[in-house]
């Protein structure tokens, strides 16, 4: 097997420019000694929610503590259902259940690989409060239309760092929003964080405790809460990435462009993008029908490629107990067999992208094009 030329992500090229601001940053965060809940993170809440046009940024210790606090800020209580796509990372599921609730799987639009106003109204219950619905490998999930079905919406946004829907930016679509800075997240940080954002006061008021031991005096304890607070380190850095959040976006937008006009599309179904959306490309996820082997078929001539999702989460084990009947989310299913994720970062040129089509269109005779696949509407 040649050695990868190609890497499916590149986190460190765009860091390498910043790297002496971000020692200086740091070193000015060892000089002060202060680490939690200081003026690092006070000043990326103000800055982040001025980013995204939001009246609240509450940090907290990574992407999956958020979703749990902001569903119960959002009043989700246990015994309460929750929906939740079964096309995603199992954090968005698994979020739910720490909070008490019970989430109920839903399916995807398999062009968009996103949740659409339909396959959540099919998954409504009597005991639904909430709907999570992810901006899915960094694309805008139809969030204003969701929202119309009159239900609290949490967007989690965990990948979604830098997209936009209707001139609107991702994480402030909803009715709260979550995100993770894990360090291969667009916005990354150097370790784990995470963020709660929302327009409203009383939800922003509520994870702010709950991210302090359910205290708001740090003497006196009204909720049973969590330790989850975003650090001073991680915050320095996130300041220093912010401002170039939006450059690094508009990059691998034009690595997305440069996939279709070197002629993607022959070889794989290419990802769907909402009317208005600016997707963020977290991840450049096409589908195939024989997926494994053309990721295989790519490693041989040395470029990254993976599936995401293979078991989806009603397949998982600890989500047995709140699987759908079989054969309930066919786009899931089919989603999670045939997608592979090609390679994508703010440093994929057009050369680059030409190579990967390149390479694609040498596997053709392998894998013909008949196989490429194509799952038609989404069924609920
Ligand atoms: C869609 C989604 N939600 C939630 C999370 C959880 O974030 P974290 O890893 O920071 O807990 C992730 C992270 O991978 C994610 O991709």
């Amino acid at each position: 097997m040649p050695a990868i030329t190609i890497a499916l992500f590149d986190t460190d090229t765009p860091l390498r420019a910043l790297r002496e601001e971000i020692r200086a940053r740091l070193s000015e965060v060892l000089e002060r000694g202060v680490y939690i809940l200081g003026p690092e993170v006070e000043a990326f809440e103000r800055e982040f929610a001025a980013y995204l046009g939001v009246r609240h940024v509450v940090g907290v210790a990574n992407g999956t503590d958020a979703i749990t606090i902001a569903l119960r800020a959002l009043g989700v209580k246990p015994g309460d259902d929750v929906v939740v796509p079964a096309f995603t990372f199992y954090a968005s599921a698994e979020a739910i259940v720490n909070a008490g609730a019970r989430p109920v799987f839903c399916d995807v639009d398999p062009a968009t690989r996103n949740v659409t106003r339909e396959t959540v109204s099919a998954a409504l219950t009597r005991a639904t409060t909430a709907i999570v619905a992810v901006d899915l490998f960094g694309s805008p999930a139809p969030i204003p239309e969701i929202r119309e079905l009159g239900l609290p919406v949490l967007e989690d946004a965990a990948q979604a760092a830098g997209a936009a829907l209707g001139g609107r930016r991702t994480g402030s679509l909803g009715d709260a929003a979550t995100f993770s800075f894990y360090p291969s997240k667009n916005l990354g940080a150097f370790g784990d964080g995470g963020a709660i954002t929302t327009d409203q006061d009383d939800v922003a008021d509520l994870a702010r405790a709950l991210r302090f031991h359910g205290s708001r005096d740090k003497r006196t304890f009204e909720y049973v809460g969590y330790n989850s607070r975003l650090d001073e380190v991680q915050a320095a850095v996130l300041r220093v990435t912010l401002p170039h959040l939006d450059s690094w976006s508009e990059r691998r937008r034009a690595a997305a462009s440069a996939y279709a006009a070197a002629g993607i599309e022959p070889y794989v179904s290419p990802p769907a993008v909402l009317p208005g959306a600016e997707p963020a490309w977290h991840l450049y996820v096409a589908t195939h029908s024989r997926a494994d082997e053309m990721i295989r078929g790519l490693a041989e001539q040395g470029i990254g490629a993976r599936g995401y999702y293979r078991v989806p989460l009603h397949r998982q084990e600890a989500m047995a107990p709140y699987a759908p009947s079989a054969g309930a989310l066919p786009a899931t299913d089919e989603l999670a067999r045939t997608n592979l994720a090609l390679p994508m970062s703010p440093a994929l040129g057009p050369d680059q992208a030409a190579q990967v089509v390149a390479a694609l269109a040498a596997l053709r005779p392998v894998l013909s094009s008949s196989a490429r696949s194509s799952p038609g509407p989404a069924r609920a």
